[in-house]
């Protein structure tokens, strides 16, 4: 029987960072029709070799063939012109321009009389991209900054898959589901089965093990830069993909609320977005579910002062708050882990450790004026010891690390004030499932210690698993408040739709 020959194979693949390791000699072959999961913790170098497939990173060393055909790819047009297309990590949209504008970047706009663009062909284009995906509710011409994170994935993914002149037929995904709900995942889904039927290849990445079991054929697991196993989905299990890339047993149980919560109300809140009325008090965690945009990200901005008006009113320990900057919230004893964590969580160009303290400042201080190095330096490595960082140093600068760790950067700022309020928005995206359960840990440590908690989470198992209650929000439909306790997943999603 002759053997199939791989759509894409990349073989003796290195990568070195200033001496570090990313890539060691690392290998996948890519097959026709299949959908090929690579999976390894944060930082285990899953999207240096996807960039280095997209021409995007230069590796020390591979060898790259396509149907057999040894071929490099320099550039991201020579990558498009090899019929392969990219859903990067981390999103690189053009905020200030149209939904329709960022559609068609990665092609040449439809030109008229070939000096103007033609709008009208640009924007049915940029609908029948939308469509194929089932979406009808962004529109084209709208600004790309309106859109949530989610949307913005949105289009990206459907840009990836627009028809173009040029015929594709490599498909890589790099975590495209970190910031889609369930629905959203499932019309991504039905695209690549009918790509898969078309004979095409998806290489896919994610840290979400039930997708992967229900949508790939093949899993390669990656773990400090190389290659340890490639092996048919139907062979392994969860337990053994967990331990393939930690290395160790990783606990997958929540960890339970070991003594009731406090009493006293810590924020309240009346009217907000049309009509949405909640309470937490010390130590409860409170949950905010609700389909894709029904205000869980506007409702935690809302606190913290991160929106330029707000309806409604809060009231912290029974006194009349309106937060009008973050700044305000984070000296209030607040912190935040906002969902787009690249805009609104870091500073790239600084340390990991100077963005762990960056809201801390004041009380690392001595008289408040002299910053205590000694101590920001030990908090730094204390949190991230906690969060599983994997990073050279907290020196090292908060643009190289991983998409993963990046998030655990946010995460541990968050942490370190000991705060009195905790607002969580998606804090576990992107994070590997060995790492996630030592977030919840601290979730849970931080609500012992008696900080109110409100988490936003498209994971109803993490919903379930960490919050005391839940408020459940209907776009322009008020909002209900339910106990967590003895809710099934099916029960939450049934609430959401109303
Ligand atoms: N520009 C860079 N400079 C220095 N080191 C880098 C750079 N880009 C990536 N690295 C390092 O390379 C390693 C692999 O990173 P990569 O982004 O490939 O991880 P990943 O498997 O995609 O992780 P995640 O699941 O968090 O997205 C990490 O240790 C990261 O810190
Ligand atoms: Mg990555």
């Amino acid at each position: 029987m002759p053997t199939l020959t791989p759509l894409l194979s990349i073989q003796h693949t290195s990568k070195t960072y200033d001496g570090t390791p990313a890539l060691v000699d690392a290998a996948l072959d890519l097959m026709p029709g299949e959908v090929h999961a690579l999976m390894g913790e944060n930082g285990a170098g899953k999207s240096t070799l996807i960039k280095i497939l997209a021409g995007v990173v230069r590796p020390d060393r591979a060898e790259i063939r396509i149907d057999g055909q040894p071929v490099s790819i320099h550039s991201p047009k020579e990558a498009y012109d090899r019929g392969l297309r990219f859903i990067h990590q981390e999103l690189q949209i053009v905020p200030q321009v149209s939904v329709a504008e960022n559609l068609a970047l990665s092609q040449p706009y439809p030109r008229w009389l070939g000096v103007l663009v033609d709008w009208r062909k640009l924007h049915q284009q940029a609908n029948r991209a939308l469509e194929r995906l089932g979406i009808s509710h962004i529109d084209p011409r709208q600004s790309m900054a309106r859109l949530s994170v989610g949307d913005r994935m949105l289009v990206k993914i459907a840009s990836a898959f627009a028809n173009s002149t040029q015929a594709a037929s490599i498909y890589v995904l790099d975590e495209p589901t970190a910031a889609l709900n369930a629905a959203e995942s499932q019309r991504l889904f039905a695209v690549i089965r009918e790509l898969k039927t078309q004979g095409c290849g998806i290489l896919y990445v994610s840290h979400r093990m039930d997708e992967v079991f229900e949508i790939c054929n093949t899993v390669t697991v990656m773990r400090d830069g190389r290659v340890i196993s490639t092996q048919a989905i139907q062979q392994t299990s969860r337990g053994g993909l967990i331990r393939l890339m930690t290395g160790r047993e990783v606990s997958h149980a929540y960890p339970p609320r070991t003594q009731p919560h406090g009493q006293q109300v810590v924020l309240e809140g009346h009217g907000l977005l049309n009509g949405v009325d909640f309470q937490v008090r010390a130590g409860e965690i409170l949950g905010i579910a609700g389909l894709a945009g029904a205000g869980q990200s506007e409702l935690l901005k809302a606190i913290m002062g991160a929106l330029p008006a707000t309806v409604g009113t809060l009231s912290l320990e029974g006194q009349p708050m309106t937060p009008a900057h973050p700044a305000d919230g984070w000296e209030k004893g607040f912190a935040f882990v906002p969902q787009e964590r690249r805009e609104q969580g870091l500073v790239l160009s600084r340390s990991v450790r100077e963005n762990i303290s960056l809201p801390h400042l004041r009380r690392l201080s001595t008289s408040g004026v002299l910053l205590d190095v000694g101590r920001e330096t030990r908090l730094a490595d204390d949190l991230s010891k906690q969060v599983r960082l994997k990073a050279t140093s907290n020196r090292q600068l908060t643009r190289q690390l991983s998409g993963g760790n990046q998030q655990k950067v946010v995460f541990a700022r968050a942490m370190a004030g000991q705060p009195r309020l905790l607002l969580l928005d998606e804090p576990t995206r992107g994070v590997d499932v060995g790492a996630r359960f030592d977030l919840y840990t601290l979730i849970r440590q931080a609500s012992i210690d008696g900080t109110a908690i409100l988490l936003a989470s498209s994971d109803l198992g993490e919903l379930l698993g960490l919050c005391d209650r839940i408020l459940v929000l209907r776009r322009g439909r008020g909002a209900t408040v339910v106990k967590a306790a003895g809710l099934t997943q099916h029960d939450l999603l049934a609430l959401c739709y109303g």
